[in-house]
C-alpha cells in the first residue's frame, strides 16, 4: 500500500510501473510509448487544412496525438484565413500560432527558434493544394505527412519526390490502411513465404455515397472530389483506388509491369469517374484486379483485399479490420484475429497494436501507426542518427509517386478503351 501511495504522488514512478505493467503482459508496442526517447520531448504539429466542417484533418490531429508523441501546435487550417483562424480553438492552437495561410505558417514557424517551432507539417487540403504546400514545407526543412493522393498529376508528383530526395526530410503519406496491424500481418507473412508464390490480387474499394448528385448540394467533401480542377485526372480512381492499389502493393510487394483499365461516370452530368476497374499484370506473373465505386446503395468504407498464393490465400477487410481468413486446401479455414500476444502474430503486427486481443482497434490506430512509423525516422533525423527513406514501413514519397503514375494510367488506358499501358515506375519498391 506504501509503495502504491508512492508511485501515484511521483509521475516518475508511474512511468516507470506503467512501463513495466506493460512489458509484462507484453502489451505490444505499448511499452515503446512515451516521448520520443532520446528527444525526450513532443514533436511539434503544423496542419494545414481540417477546419471547421472538414473530415481527414480531424483524424490526423488525433492520430498524430493518440500516443503522446505529438502535440498540434500550430496550424493554416482553412483557405479562408478568418476560417483557418476561427478554427484554431477546435485543436487548442494558441492565437499566434493560429495562421491565415500555409505560407504564413511556413514563414513564421521558420524564423522561430529550434525549442519552439514545428516539427512536421501535416497536410490535410483537397488533392490540387498538396503539392505546393508540401514543397513549400520540403524547402523549408520541414518534415511531411502527407494525405493521399499525393499531388495533382505525375508531373508534381516526380518534381516532390526530387526535393524530398535532396533534402533530408521524413516525407509519410497517409495510405492509413498500411497502419492495421493484420495488414502488417499478411506482409510478414507473405514476405516469409507462407502463402507461396503470389499468383493473384483481387483489392475493392467499394462505397455508396455518390449514388446521386451530392456534389449539387451543399457537400463540399463531394463538391471538390467530383471537380477535375480539384480532384485531378480521375474521379474515384484517384480519391479511393489508390488506396487498394496500394495496400495489395503494401502487402504483397510485387512490382507491377502493365495495367488495363475501364472508368465509367454512371451519375449523369458528373465530370469524372464514379466507377472503375483495372487489371494488373505483375513483373512475376501474377494478376490484380482493383475495383473502385461510389455509387454501389448500402455500401460504406469496404476496402477489401484477397492474395491467392501457391500455398495458401488470404482476405482481410476492413470494415472487420481484426480479423483475417487464411485458407489453405485441405486444412481448415483459419481466422487470424489481431492478438499482440500470440505467438503466430507477426513482429510487426504485434507492435502495431495497442490494445489486448478481443478489445476492437480501428481507423484511429492504423492512422496512428503511420504517424507512430514517420515519428521513428523524425526522432532519429532530429538526433542525427541514420535514417531508412525507401523501405519504410510507412508509405513515402515514393510510393506516392508511383499513385500518380497508377491513376495517369488508369485513365490514359481508359480513353484508348482499356489499352495495356506500362505500369513499371523506377521508384516502385518491394
Ligand atoms: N487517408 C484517408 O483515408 C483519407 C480520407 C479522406 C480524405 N483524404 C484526403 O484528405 C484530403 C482532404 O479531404 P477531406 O475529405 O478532409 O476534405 P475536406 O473538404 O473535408 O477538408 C479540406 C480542408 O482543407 C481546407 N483547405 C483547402 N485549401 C486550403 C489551403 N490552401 N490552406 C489551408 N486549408 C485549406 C478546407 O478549408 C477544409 O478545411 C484529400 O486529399 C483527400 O483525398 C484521405
Amino acid at each position: 500500500m506504501h509503495i502504491l501511495k508512492q508511485i501515484l504522488r511521483s509521475p516518475k514512478l508511474q512511468s516507470i510501473a506503467s512501463r513495466a505493467f506493460c512489458t509484462t503482459l507484453n502489451y505490444g508496442s505499448y511499452d515503446k510509448m512515451g516521448i520520443n526517447a532520446p528527444l525526450n520531448r513532443k514533436l511539434r504539429m503544423g496542419m494545414v487544412g481540417g477546419g471547421q466542417g472538414s473530415f481527414i484533418g480531424r483524424v490526423h490531429s488525433i492520430a498524430a496525438c493518440l500516443d503522446n508523441r505529438a502535440v498540434v501546435t500550430a496550424g493554416a487550417l482553412s483557405s479562408n484565413p478568418e476560417r483557418s483562424k476561427a478554427s484554431a480553438p477546435d485543436y487548442a492552437i494558441s492565437e499566434d500560432r493560429a495562421y491565415g495561410s500555409y505560407e504564413d505558417m511556413l514563414d513564421a514557424e521558420s524564423k522561430l527558434p529550434d525549442d519552439q517551432r514545428i516539427d512536421f507539417v501535416s497536410i490535410t487540403t483537397p488533392n490540387h493544394t498538396h503539392f505546393e504546400v508540401a514543397l513549400a514545407a520540403v524547402e523549408a526543412g520541414f518534415n511531411v505527412v502527407c494525405d493521399k493522393p499525393m499531388t495533382f498529376d505525375l508531373a508534381q508528383a516526380e518534381t516532390l519526390a526530387k526535393a524530398v530526395e535532396q533534402s533530408d526530410v521524413i516525407f509519410a503519406l497517409s495510405h492509413n490502411y498500411t497502419g492495421y496491424p493484420l495488414v502488417r500481418q499478411a506482409r510478414e507473412m507473405i514476405a516469409s513465404g507462407e502463402l507461396g508464390e503470389i499468383q493473384a490480387i483481387r483489392s475493392n474499394y467499394i462505397q455508396g455515397w455518390l449514388r446521386t448528385r451530392l456534389e449539387d448540394s451543399d457537400q463540399k467533401q463531394a463538391a471538390w472530389r467530383t471537380d477535375p480542377t480539384k480532384s485531378g485526372a480521375a474521379g474515384c480512381f484517384g480519391d479511393i483506388a489508390t488506396h487498394a492499389y496500394n495496400l495489395g502493393r503494401y502487402m504483397t510487394g510485387l512490382l507491377p509491369d502493365q495495367i488495363s483499365c475501364h472508368l465509367k461516370t454512371f451519375e449523369p452530368g458528373r465530370k469524372l469517374d464514379d466507377y472503375g476497374t483495372a487489371v494488373i499484370r505483375y513483373q512475376n506473373g501474377a494478376l490484380g484486379t482493383v475495383t473502385a465505386s461510389q455509387i454501389s446503395h448500402g455500401r460504406e468504407n469496404d476496402v477489401s483485399i484477397e492474395i491467392d498464393g501457391t500455398k495458401g490465400a488470404l482476405q482481410w477487410r476492413q470494415e472487420n479490420p481484426n480479423e483475417m481468413i487464411v485458407r489453405a486446401n485441405g486444412q481448415p479455414h483459419k481466422i487470424y484475429t489481431r492478438d499482440p500476444n500470440a505467438p503466430h502474430t507477426t513482429p510487426g503486427a504485434a507492435a502495431a497494436c495497442r490494445l489486448p486481443s478481443g478489445h476492437p482497434e480501428g481507423f484511429f490506430e492504423a492512422f496512428a501507426n503511420v504517424y507512430a512509423s514517420a515519428f521513428d525516422a523524425m526522432v532519429a533525423r532530429a538526433e542525427g542518427g541514420p535514417i531508412e527513406r525507401v523501405n519504410t514501413i510507412y508509405p513515402n514519397v515514393n510510393d506516392g509517386v508511383e499513385g500518380m503514375y497508377f491513376i495517369q494510367q488508369c485513365v490514359e488506358s481508359s480513353k484508348q478503351d482499356a489499352a495495356w499501358l506500362p505500369l513499371k515506375h523506377e521508384r516502385a519498391r518491394r
